[in-house]
């Protein structure tokens, strides 16, 4: 079968498609599955760019879709023909988050799923929703759980809420359609007026480009008669920080969840304390919230945004891709 390794130390030029070892015979409680997709995120580019060391020879990709080819015994959860999608924390089943690391993550501590064929227990999967491709379901391991944990889970989002997205990457889309779809008004920023009419059709209420109105935190209470959001998907980091909480109402809530602009920076602590809003770091989700996503999902016929598919041996191409920026919404890979 086919897999990408990347070798030590990193980088795109480290990666390389090879032929490797068939997988084992599904043992008790264990499923052999063949990926058909995966689905880049920031995450992974930062393991195949070496930012985040990794073992010499790890297969990258947390993300995995495939169909069912085998059974190990005690396995009533899965049949063969079934359509599944990767879990990115297989020992959170549910309940309070256990882990603040990535050392159980496919991709990152753990070989991950750019590969034809994997076998594994069965947490480290659940069923794909009904209807979707292989790329489709993919997507939603990393980015689709982040924007649902962190606006459902977390957020207790509600119809009538404001929510506000940054940028138009595969979080912050799929936070959008979330929003949407729970009834929810959006505002939407992006460096580009080409992506902010793309946002317009996908539902956004309200578009801004950060690059030409840097006081954007500002334009948002503008946009909400001085009031601020209910929930920000802060994927910035310390960069965009200080305008998320002039952006978010009073007793808002702001999801950590990213680092485009750095690991580390200053915090206007003394106004989120006036704001008097909840900062949620967070990391993905739980099995549990993967299969309370699919539901809804399922439910409201929601799919993801997809906006360009590369072949396994393009692997690199595709991550050259997401650098580039000039992506919208999800990158995937297909094999
Ligand atoms: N904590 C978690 O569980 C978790 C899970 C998934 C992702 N993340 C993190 O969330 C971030 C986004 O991940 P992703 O996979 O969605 O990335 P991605 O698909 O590569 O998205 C990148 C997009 O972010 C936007 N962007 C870049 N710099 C920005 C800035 N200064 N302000 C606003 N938007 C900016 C750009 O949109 P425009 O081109 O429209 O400007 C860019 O296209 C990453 O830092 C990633 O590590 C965290």
């Amino acid at each position: 079968m086919k897999l990408a390794t990347l070798s030590h130390p990193g980088g795109l030029e480290q990666l390389q498609v090879i032929n490797g070892p068939e997988p084992s015979e599904p043992g008790p409680g264990e499923i052999r599955v063949r990926i058909h997709a995966s689905s880049l995120n920031y995450h992974d580019y930062a393991v195949v760019a070496g930012a985040i060391p990794t073992e010499d020879g790890r297969i990258p990709m947390a993300d995995g879709a495939g169909v069912v080819e085998a059974v190990g015994v005690n396995v009533s959860e899965f049949q063969i023909g079934d359509h599944v999608v990767s879990t990115f924390f297989p020992q959170w089943e549910n309940g309070p988050a256990p882990i603040d690391n990535f050392t159980t993550t496919p991709g990152d501590g753990q070989d991950g799923y750019a590969r034809e064929q994997v076998t594994r227990p069965t947490n480290w999967f659940t069923h794909a929703p009904e209807g979707y491709s292989h790329a489709e379901a993919a997507t939603l391991t990393t980015a689709g759980l982040t924007a649902w944990r962190a606006l459902v889970v977390n957020g207790g989002l509600k119809a009538g809420d404001t929510v506000l997205t940054l940028g138009t990457g595969g979080v912050s889309i799929f936070a959008l359609q979330f929003a949407k779809m729970m009834g929810a008004q959006v505002i939407s920023t992006s460096s580009s007026d080409k992506k902010l009419e793309r946002l317009k059709t996908l539902g956004a209420d309200h578009t801004i480009n950060y690059k030409a109105i840097p006081a954007w935190g500002q334009r948002v209470l503008e946009l909400t008669g001085g009031l601020g959001v209910d929930h920000v998907i802060e994927v910035g980091g310390p960069g965009t920080l200080p305008e998320s909480i002039d952006a978010v109402r009073i007793g808002g809530h702001i999801s950590l969840i990213g680092v485009l602009t750095g690991r580390a920076g200053e915090v206007p602590t003394a106004k989120l304390m006036a704001k008097q809003a909840r900062l949620q770091g967070l990391i993905v989700g739980s099995r549990a919230h993967q299969q309370e996503m699919i539901r809804a999902l399922e439910a409201n016929n929601m799919h993801p945004v997809i906006d360009r598919v590369f072949p396994l041996a393009e692997i690199a191409d595709a991550f050259r891709y997401e650098e580039s920026g000039k992506h919208f919404g999800k990158i995937c890979l297909e094999f």
